[in-house]
C-alpha cells in the first residue's frame, strides 16, 4: 500500500516548498517487499525470469494452449506457482473493463463515459470512485492487471484517442490520472499510466518521431505523467508506439532510465504498448516486459533474449533487474495475498457511478435566455438525430467497453479502418427513454434526422425540440476536421434555423465546430457519456441535475489557430492495405518527424501566448445558478498561496470550479489550481490553494533541476483560461527544486 508522504524541494534561497505526493518509493512495507522480490529472484530459474518478461495475447494463441481458466484480455504474462507468483492477466482500460478481443462471446462491463467526460468534472474524487469502480469489475473479472490511466496530453483537436485521454493540462490530467490509479488499485489491480511519452496523435504512430526541447517535454506531457506517478503510485507505466527525439519510446533511455528512473524514481515496470518493442536492446534502455509479443516482427523478450543469453552479449543482470522490478510490483500490489477472482458484479450500484461521472462531466456551453431547465412549459418534445432513441455512442479501440446491454447498433467505420478494431457502438440508456422518463407528461416524438425537412417540419411543431449531433473517434484514427459526422451540421443547422426553442446535445470525442452555434437555444456537450449517459443528458434538461462540467480543452474557433493548422503526418499517403488489415493507420508509413510548434504552451496556453480567441475556452462550462468571487489574496515569497471566497448567488444548488491562472513575465499563463465546490442557495466557501512550485518554475536541462525565477506574477481568479473575475499581483522568491 502507498503511503502520503510530503516531497520536499531543496531549495537555494529559502524557497524550501513541499508538495503533497504518493511515493512507491516510500511506501510502508517497502523494504518488505524488496526483501520478497530479491528471495523469490533468487529462487528463480533463468527461463523462470525470462517468463516473466513477455506477454502475449491469448486470443491469438490456439484454445488447446490457453492456460487454463483464464479470462481473456489484452495481455497475459505465466506465473510461476512454485513461488506462489501469480500470473499477469491483463485487461483495457481507464473507461471500463474493455472486451475488445472477447465481444464475441457477450461479455459486457460498466462503462464509463469517455475520459475527456471525467476530465470534465475537475473533480478527482469522483475519478477516483470510477477508478475504484472499473477496477472492482476488473477484478471480478479474473483481471489483476488494468492498462488503464491515459494521460497523454491532448495537443490537436484531431487526435483520434482525444476522448480516451485527460485533457490538455498537465496539472488536471496528471491529477486526475493519479486519482484513477488510486482508484483502480485500491483493488490489488495493478494500474498502468500510459503511453509514455507524446502519442498525442495516432498519425504515424509506429513510424513517427516527436521533435521537442527537453525543457518543453519536461513542463507539458512528462509533467502530466511525473504528477500522475506521484499521486497514483502505479504499479507499471506503458510506453509509447512513437520515437521521442528519433528512438522508439519502448527503448528510450532517456525516458526510460533518465526521465522515470533517476529523475523521478519509479520503482514499478515498464511494460510496452502492443507491437511497440524493436529490439533487445529495449531491455536494456529499461523496458521491463514486452507486451502484447506476437504484434511485433520478433519475440524479442523471450526466444531472442535467451538467445542472447547463451551467447553472451547480454547479462543476466539486466534480466534480474527487469523481473526485480516486475515481482516487486505483483507483491506491493498484493496480487499474489488477494488474488482476483471472479464473482458477481453489482451492475445497477456502478452503474449509478458512471451516471454521475456523466452528470458531472457534461458541459453547458450555452443556454440563451435560461432555455434550460425545461420547465412545465415543454409538452411537446420532438426529440431528433444521434441514434437517440437506441443509444450512445462510444469511442473505438483497445478502450471500448461494450456496455451492459450490451451495443444495440454497431455502423461500420470509415472503409480502410479493421471492423474487428473499431466500432462505431451504440448502447446504454437510450436518451429519448431517459427523456420521456424524465418527462412523464409531455408528448415525447423522435426522428431520426435522416430527412433533415422532416425534421425541420417536426422542429417547428413542437414546443421543444432536442437535438443530437455526434462525432464519432477511434484509436488508430485522426479526425480530418472538426465537423460533425456526415450530413448533422446540415441538420442541426435546419433544425435550430426552425425552432428557437432548442437543445443541441453533442455526442463527441473530441473538440468540435459548431456552425449553427448562434442558432442554437442551449448547447449540451455530452461527450461520449458512458452507458448511464442517456439519464444524465435527460436530468440535465429536467434541472435535476445542475450541469457543473467545465471544458479540459479548448475549442478552436479555426483550425488555422492551431499551432499545427494540418496535423502532422496527414499528408502521407493512405494506408496501404497491410496497415488497412493493422488498424488501419499508416503503420508502416514513412518515418517522419512530429513538431508541436506549441512546445510545453499546449491548447489554452497557446492561445493565450497568440492572443487568439477560441470558440469555448478551457475551464468554461456555465450552470443553472450564478457563483460570486470575493476577496481573493494570493500570497508569495516562498510559496505561491491563493485564497478566494465562491457564493452561490442564484437560487439553486449548484458546483462551481473556480480556477487560478498565473502569468510569469514572458510566459504564457498557466493554471495552478482549482476547486470543484458544491454550494447550496446563498452559501459561501472560502477555498485556499498551494501552486506546485514546479507550475512556477522553469526545467533548467544541463542542471537538470526546476528554477523558479524571482518575479512579480498576476494571478487571476477566473470561470476560464480567458475569463478572469478577480486579479492580485504577487512576488514569488528564486528557488531551485530538486526532485
Ligand atoms: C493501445 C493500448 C492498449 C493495448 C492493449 C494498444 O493498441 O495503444 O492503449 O492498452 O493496445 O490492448
Amino acid at each position: 500500500m502507498a503511503k502520503i508522504t510530503t516531497r520536499l524541494f531543496a531549495s537555494t534561497g529559502l524557497f524550501a516548498l513541499a508538495a503533497t505526493a504518493i511515493s512507491a518509493n516510500a511506501a510502508p512495507g517497502s523494504d518488505d517487499v524488496d526483501a520478497r522480490a530479491e528471495k523469490a529472484l533468487a529462487e528463480m530459474t533463468r527461463e523462470e525470469k525470462v517468463s516473466l518478461l513477455h506477454g502475449r495475447m491469448l486470443m491469438m494463441v490456439a484454445p488447446a494452449s490457453r492456460p487454463e481458466g483464464v479470462t481473456l484480455g489484452a495481455g497475459y504474462v505465466d506465473g510461476i506457482p512454485r513461488l506462489g507468483v501469480p500470473p499477469q492477466i491483463a485487461t483495457d482500460a481507464s473507461l471500463g473493463v474493455s472486451n475488445l478481443m472477447d465481444m464475441r462471446r457477450g461479455d459486457v462491463a460498466t462503462a464509463l463515459p469517455s475520459g475527456l467526460a471525467l476530465a470534465a468534472t475537475w473533480n478527482p474524487a469522483l475519478v477516483r470512485d470510477g477508478g475504484r469502480m472499473i477496477g472492482s469489475e476488473a477484478r471480478a473479472k479474473g483481471f489483476n492487471v488494468m492498462l488503464g490511466g491515459g494521460v497523454n496530453l491532448v495537443r490537436d483537436p484531431r487526435a483520434g484517442r482525444n476522448f480516451e485521454y485527460l485533457g490538455e493540462d498537465p496539472l488536471l490530467a496528471g491529477t486526475l490520472a493519479g486519482a484513477q490509479i488510486q482508484g483502480i488499485q485500491s483493488n490489488h489491480v495493478i494500474s498502468t499510466i500510459k503511453h509514455f511519452a507524446l502519442n498525442d496523435q495516432e498519425t504515424g504512430r509506429s513510424s513517427a518521431s516527436v521533435e521537442m526541447d527537453e525543457a518543453a517535454m519536461r513542463e507539458s506531457d512528462l509533467l502530466a505523467f511525473e504528477i500522475g506517478i506521484e499521486k497514483g503510485n502505479p504499479g507499471s507505466v506503458m510506453c509509447a508506439y512513437n520515437k521521442v527525439g528519433g528512438i522508439y519510446a519502448c527503448e528510450n533511455p532517456f525516458l526510460l532510465t533518465q526521465v522515470l528512473r533517476k529523475d523521478w524514481g519509479f520503482r514499478g515496470f515498464v511494460m510496452s504498448d502492443w507491437g511497440a518493442v524493436h529490439s533487445l536492446s529495449a531491455l536494456e534502455a529499461g523496458l521491463d516486459q514486452q507486451q502484447g509479443e506476437q504484434l511485433d516482427a520478433k519475440r524479442w523478450f523471450s526466444t531472442e533474449l535467451i538467445s542472447a543469453l547463451n551467447a553472451g552479449p547480454l547479462a543476466e543482470s539486466a534480466v534480474d533487474t527487469a523481473a526485480r522490478r516486475i515481482l516487486r510490483s505483483l507483491y506491493a500490489h498484493g496480487l499474489d495475498t488477494h488474488p482476483s477472482t471472479t464473482s458477481s458484479i453489482d451492475y445497477d450500484a456502478n452503474g449509478v457511478v458512471a451516471r454521475r461521472a456523466a452528470e458531472e462531466g457534461i458541459v453547458l456551453l450555452r443556454n440563451q435566455q435560461n432555455l434550460l431547465p425545461l420547465r412545465a412549459a415543454a409538452r411537446k418534445i420532438a426529440v431528433i438525430g444521434g441514434h437517440a432513441d437506441i443509444g450512445v455512442l462510444s469511442g473505438g479501440g483497445s478502450s471500448q467497453v461494450a456496455p451492459v446491454g450490451g451495443f444495440r447498433k454497431v455502423e461500420p467505420v470509415r472503409e480502410g479502418v479493421a471492423a474487428s478494431f473499431a466500432r462505431k457502438g451504440y448502447g446504454g440508456t437510450p436518451p429519448l427513454e431517459a427523456i420521456r422518463h424524465a418527462f412523464p407528461t409531455a408528448q415525447v416524438t423522435f426522428l431520426d434526422g435522416s430527412d433533415v425537412q422532416a425534421a425541420a417540419a417536426a422542429a417547428r411543431v413542437a414546443d421543444t425540440v432536442v437535438v443530437f449531433g455526434e462525432k464519432y473517434a477511434t484509436e488508430a484514427l485522426d479526425q480530418r476536421d472538426l465537423s460533425l459526422d456526415a450530413g448533422q451540421d446540415e441538420l442541426i443547422a435546419a433544425v435550430t434555423a426552425a425552432n428557437s426553442r432548442n437543445i443541441v446535445v453533442l455526442e463527441t470525442g473530441n473538440p468540435v465546430a459548431m456552425p449553427w452555434a448562434d442558432k442554437a437555444g442551449a448547447i449540451l456537450l455530452a461527450w461520449f457519456p458512458g452507458q448511464r449517459g442517456g439519464e444524465a443528458i435527460a436530468n440535465i434538461l429536467a434541472g435535476k441535475v445542475n450541469p457543473s462540467g467545465r471544458l479540459p480543452v479548448t475549442f478552436p474557433a479555426r483550425l488555422d489557430q492551431l499551432p499545427n493548422p494540418t496535423l502532422p503526418g496527414a499528408n502521407l499517403p493512405p494506408p496501404s492495405k497491410e496497415d488497412r488489415a493493422n488498424y488501419g493507420i499508416n503503420t508502416n508509413s514513412p518515418a517522419f518527424d512530429i513538431r508541436y510548434p506549441e512546445g510545453s504552451d499546449a491548447g489554452y496556453r497557446w492561445f493565450d501566448r497568440k492572443a487568439a480567441k477560441p470558440a469555448y475556452a478551457f475551464g468554461y462550462g456555465l450552470s443553472y445558478t450564478q457563483f460570486a468571487y470575493s476577496k481573493l489574496q494570493a500570497k508569495g515569497g516562498k510559496a505561491l498561496t491563493v485564497r478566494f471566497t465562491v457564493t452561490n448567488v442564484g437560487s439553486v444548488a449548484g458546483a462551481d470550479v473556480p480556477q487560478v491562472y498565473v502569468t510569469l513575465p514572458g510566459k504564457a499563463k498557466r493554471l495552478i489550481g482549482w476547486d470543484k465546490v458544491a454550494l447550496a442557495p446563498g452559501e459561501k466557501r472560502t477555498v485556499t490553494l498551494t501552486a506546485d512550485p514546479r507550475l512556477l518554475a522553469s526545467y533548467d536541462v544541463p542542471k537538470r533541476h526546476w528554477t523558479v525565477s524571482a518575479a512579480n506574477i498576476r494571478v487571476e481568479l477566473s470561470r476560464s483560461a480567458i475569463d478572469p473575475v478577480l486579479t492580485a499581483q504577487t512576488r514569488i522568491d528564486a528557488a531551485t527544486l530538486r526532485p
